[in-house]
């Protein structure tokens, strides 16, 4: 602790702090009562001066006039283990400099900023001590910039859009942004440097979005509720981390923990957590076989549950998502949510009958909670619903909030929205008490708290392969590593090998849907076509599926040039066998592997890639699966074709 102020506070003062390699520096800078920070790496500017401060309704502006109290710093290193992940050990060191301040007149109201700068970027929050004449605030605006060079290309989905976070998308010079993007939004710095703004830990707040503000700086736009504030907080309150990832390649953005490093460890035991790959009473409803809707062609039928544990038997895959065994789906199902019932299987779903017959046969059984976006419908039923399910056995939920807008309180609001992040928050809490593990769709975006509720096992969040059939391109899951998978995984529902269906027609290889059980990390996997395909169609090609796990040692990304080409190596936690995937966009790729990243010593390569006349629009089921002894320091060259990539299983001999 330094700088004791007895009397009024000073108000310039400037800190500078590096990461513990020296390699960033911030600059915390309080001039005439108005705070700002800047970062550099390396003497390269990753942000300008950038303001901070507070709008608050019936309030002056938290933002000028202030001066500093004291100023604390601290240091800190230590590497924790995860439950589930891309890595089992994750380093956490960081230099910390916390700057306490008060406003200099008027009502001198304090507030406390904490910085941490790590070796690949920083993290800030704003914290409001209680105070007896502040201790409830509205806030109307939250005023962080992020003063970033206008020339840089961000990587953007737009956000208050109706389909949420799913879009396509976008590379266009920051001077273009005209309205709200999502986070985590990617940059390409004119001096080379890739850096990803986003957030970590939100609980009890509005998401953070990014726009151009009137001075055409980057800044925050928290989401808001229906009456325009941005959040009711009582005091003591500490916002959301401002997350700012740096690179000097954009391969180093896969392997930034900042945001999972700024969370808290867990609170509790959640040694019963298990990542799960599954079968899904899913695609055939994608496909027209079957309906969610009651009927002859009903999908979620004990006879069909049953033939699906039959296949996760023989296929040996662990569980099976029973997708529309309740109620709900008839007529314009989007219109329902308000009366769903989330205890009331349809006739033809006797849920008691399947719980036994899959626990007979070691299944997991996966429920699903379409709760519509109708919070209030479902939370009047939450516990009842996850108590049912718990008492059956069934221990995994995929849950979803389909519809643009939801119900919380009688009102609409974003899913983003302060009620939103609440509501996700309290599901998720009780799912815990049961001992539940969730894969939420049509979630809000991931900011880490998986570290600290580990159950938390996936989420949707962007486009999945749902959008095949037209509104996906082979670029997309080339983009995804570099910007929403900094969030956390994604249940992107891969394996599916009935490319050439007419209804569903994928933008995709045979191969590159192996690949995306490595490129996409996700503690919940959908193996996600119908087990015919596996099973008799393509049983070469399944071997893959068997032999992938979900849970990691550790992730080296090996190639990454945002929205062209991918792949990335992985060695399985508890082995010595790794895994590599490889995707590229529209246009074919070669790729040398070098297989200097293994371990001395020798391995049984399994390979599976595009055949040289393998094209995803017309000739996308042409696959080699080669076997091939590899050992420390070979190197390899790995074709992909237009729309494919490859997968690659390396047993250790
Ligand atoms: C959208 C989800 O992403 C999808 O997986 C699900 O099948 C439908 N909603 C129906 O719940």
């Amino acid at each position: 602790m330094f700088n004791f102020f007895k009397r009024r506070p000073k108000t310039d003062f400037e800190k500078k702090l590096s990461s513990p390699d020296g390699k960033l520096l911030l600059r915390v800078l309080l001039k005439s009562g108005h705070l700002s920070y800047s970062l550099t790496k390396e003497g390269k500017t990753v942000l300008k001066n950038s303001m901070l401060g507070f709008k608050l309704k019936g309030q002056k502006p938290l933002d000028s006039h202030l001066g500093i109290v004291r100023g604390s710093e601290k240091t800190f290193s230590e590497t924790w283990e995860t439950i589930w992940g891309e890595d089992r050990l994750i380093e956490n060191s960081y230099n910390e400099f916390t700057i306490y301040l008060s406003e200099t007149t008027g009502e001198r109201r304090l507030m406390t900023v904490r910085f941490r700068v790590f070796n690949d970027g920083i993290g800030f929050r704003y914290e409001l001590p209680p105070q007896p004449s502040f201790y409830r605030a509205e806030i109307e605006d939250e005023l962080t910039e992020f003063n970033i060079d206008l020339n840089s290309y961000v990587w953007k989905i737009p956000a208050y859009q109706p389909d949420r976070y799913e879009y396509n998308y976008e590379r266009v010079p920051v001077y273009e942004l005209e309205n709200s993007v999502h986070t985590p939004a990617t940059f390409e710095l004119k001096n080379g440097l890739f850096i990803s703004l986003h957030e970590a830990a939100l609980y009890n707040y509005g998401e953070m979005t990014l726009k151009l503000n009137q001075w055409k700086t980057v800044t925050s736009d928290i989401t808001p509720l229906s009456d325009g504030i941005k959040a009711r907080v009582e005091l003591p309150f500490d916002t959301p981390w401002r997350v700012v990832m740096v690179g000097d390649h954009a391969t180093d953005l896969v392997k930034n923990h900042i945001v999972l490093n700024l969370n808290d460890p867990p609170k509790g035991d959640f040694s019963w957590v298990k990542p799960l790959k599954f079968l899904g009473i899913w695609w055939a409803m994608y496909v027209g076989e079957w309906t969610w809707a009651s009927g002859d062609r009903h999908g979620a039928t004990t006879e069909h549950a049953f033939e699906y544990i039959n296949y996760c038997k023989n296929l040996g895959i662990e569980g099976l998502l029973l997708e529309g065994w309740n109620g709900g789906w008839d007529g314009d199902w989007l219109k329902n949510g308000a009366t769903t019932d989330f205890l009331k299987s349809s006739p033809d779903c006797d849920l008691k009958q399947v719980a036994d017959y899959a626990a007979k046969n070691s299944v997991k059984l996966v429920g699903h909670h379409e709760t519509v976006g109708f919070v209030d419908n479902y939370e009047s039923q939450l516990e009842n619903a996850y108590k049912f399910y718990s008492d059956l056995g069934i221990n995994y939920i995929k849950s979803g909030y389909a519809g643009s807008m939801m119900t919380v309180q009688g009102k609409r609001e974003f899913h983003h929205s302060q009620l939103g992040v609440l509501h996700y928050q309290k599901a998720l809490e009780l799912a815990a008490k049961y001992h539940i593990c969730l894969d939420v769709h049509e979630p809000i975006k991931g900011t880490g708290i998986e570290r600290t509720f580990p159950n938390l096992l996936s989420r949707e969040g962007a486009r999945g392969q749902e959008y095949e059939g037209g509104a996906l391109t082979p670029t997309h899951a080339c983009i995804l590593p570099f910007t929403r998978l900094l969030a956390g995984g994604m249940d992107y529902t891969p394996g599916i090998f009935d490319i050439e269906n007419t209804v569903k027609r994928l933008s995709s290889t045979l191969a590159r849907q192996l690949a995306y059980f490595v490129t996409i990390p996700s503690g919940m996997v959908m193996a996600a076509d119908r087990p015919r395909f596996y099973a008799d169609v393509f049983p070469g090609a399944y071997k893959f599926i068997y032999d992938v796990p979900l849970n990691w040692e550790t992730t080296i990304p090996l190639f990454g040039k945002i929205g062209e080409y991918y792949a990335v190596a992985r060695r399985e936690r508890g082995s010595d066998n790794w895994f590599i995937g490889g995707v590229t966009n529209e246009n074919a790729h070669a790729l040398r592997l070098d297989f200097s990243f293994l371990p001395v010593g020798n391995y049984r390569a399994e390979i599976y890639r595009d055949d040289e006349t393998a094209h995803f629009r017309d000739n996308p089921l042409a696959i080699k699966i080669e076997q091939k002894e590899i050992k420390y320091a070979d190197t390899f060259d790995i074709f992909m074709a237009p729309g494919g990539g490859f997968a690659i299983r390396l047993e250790k001999l």
